[in-house]
């Protein structure tokens, strides 16, 4: 369903594993940049009813999710600590065209969210697979879940309000892009590291 043209290397979740805590705290920070990603688009679109609110729907979720990340951050007697850059975002944001019409760059804001959802997707999947703690596993089984329908709301957004755009197109080069960022991450024990 997600298309990624590249899997993660199963031995990223391996090395998750084998530093919870700091895949925890970065995965909380996930969680709250996506809830603002989701913000400033509705500050960007302000006469789209259907996006502003199908948006605020998602950054409530991922405020939740943030708040769900923290808990667990806690229950292991830990704390948030700073956010870190995420270098797979900002390198997929550099596909994201600055030039063009507005709704050239909707579509592209929209599909560039579209692909963190998707790769989010995809790593919750193996940590929901691999996770040692059971109910770990369900809390990424449901994230996998809950970001996949994000997924599907930023590609069914971009292809309603993109009618003059081949959203298709757009869609397959940015697998390919993000095919060609990912190969290099796996690395760390980071949601996208
Ligand atoms: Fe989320
Ligand atoms: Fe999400």
């Amino acid at each position: 369903m997600l298309h990624l043209q590249l899997s993660t290397d199963p031995r990223w979740a391996e090395m998750a594993k084998k530093d919870l805590r700091a895949l925890l705290i970065d995965h909380a920070w996930c969680e709250h940049k996506a809830a603002s990603n989701a913000m400033s688009i509705i500050v960007r679109n302000p006469g789209l009813t259907d996006l502003v609110e199908a948006l605020s729907r998602i950054a409530e979720e991922e405020m939740a999710h943030f708040g769900m990340v923290v808990q667990r951050i806690r229950e292991r007697g830990w704390t948030l600590g700073p956010e870190r850059k995420d270098s797979y975002v900002n390198e997929l944001l550099t596909f994201v065209t600055k030039d063009g019409s507005g709704e050239v760059r909707l579509v592209d804001r929209l599909l560039f969210s579209a692909m963190i959802e998707a790769r989010s997707c995809e790593r919750f999947k193996m940590l929901s697979e691999t996770a040692t703690d059971p109910e770990l596993r369900s809390f990424y089984r449901d994230l996998m879940e809950s970001e996949a329908g994000h997924y599907a709301t930023f590609i069914a957004l971009a292809r309603k309000h993109g009618p003059g755009v081949d959203v298709d197109a757009r869609w397959k080069a940015f697998l390919t892009f993000e095919a060609t960022v990912v190969g290099r991450y796996g690395i760390n024990p980071e949601m996208h590291g």
